[in-house]
């Protein structure tokens, strides 16, 4: 079923396809497994020598405790990503929720923004500046899988290794779409705090 289509079981429009919940939910799963682990297997060889992530905020005891984590939360993450990428290219969910961004208007938008008047009156339709922000964490995680795969198979991606300026470039990538990612997530959590009702939607769809 489409969004914006109503349903008529319960007479209520659809705002979120179950695809896009679904995967939504395991990426906030698989984020709060990846982050803090990913933390600890940082912390075991700082890129940044000097800085560490304070322990209390990792998860996984010990580097193999937390490599354990990040493996987990990684077939999680990856199971949504294959949902979403498979039920987007059905439904054209991409092309028609988050497509196109116009610069003009993006700027306008942004605009009203700051001053506290862009309204999101229509949770069925995303605006300018919620767009760029959906396809930023995007490209984001999908920075965090290409540098994640040249980290776990390094000799099995040559290519994707050599684009990254070698391992330590794919750990220097992987490290900086983290907070890119993390980035997105404190904007959105603020957003949606401004907008509380769009949870219910993402929560039950309708
Ligand atoms: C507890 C944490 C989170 C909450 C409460 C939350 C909540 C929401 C809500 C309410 C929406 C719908 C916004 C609207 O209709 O205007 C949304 C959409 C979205 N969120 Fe989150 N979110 C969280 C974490 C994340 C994380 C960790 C990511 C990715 C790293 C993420 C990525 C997205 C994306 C890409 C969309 C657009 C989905 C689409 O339509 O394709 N969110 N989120």
């Amino acid at each position: 079923m489409h969004e914006g289509k109503r349903s008529k079981q319960e007479g209520a429009a659809v705002i979120h396809h179950w695809t896009v919940r679904l995967w939504h939910w395991a990426n906030v799963a698989s984020m709060a497994i990846m982050v803090p682990s990913g933390w600890r297997i940082y912390n075991a060889a700082p890129i940044w020598s000097g800085f560490v992530f304070p322990r209390d905020y990792t998860l996984g005891g010990w580097l193999g405790g937390a490599l354990q984590w990040h493996f987990a939360g990684m077939w999680l993450f990856g199971a949504g990503l294959s949902l979403y990428v498979i039920a987007s290219i059905v439904r054209g969910h991409i092309g028609r929720r988050l497509l196109p961004i116009h610069i003009g208007l993006l700027v306008h938008e942004v605009r009203l923004a700051m001053r506290g008047r862009l309204s999101h009156t229509d949770a069925a339709h995303y605006n300018q500046p919620q767009r760029l922000a959906y396809l930023s964490a995007m490209f984001g995680l999908l920075a965090l899988v290409a540098s994640g795969l040249v980290l776990w198979k390094s000799v099995q991606f040559p290519v994707l290794r050599e684009l990254m300026g070698g391992y330590e470039g794919a750990r220097r990538v992987h490290f900086l779409s983290m907070c890119l990612v993390l980035g997105f997530v404190l904007v959105h959590l603020l957003m949606v705090m401004l907008v509380p009702r769009t949870l219910l939607a993402m929560l039950r769809g309708r």
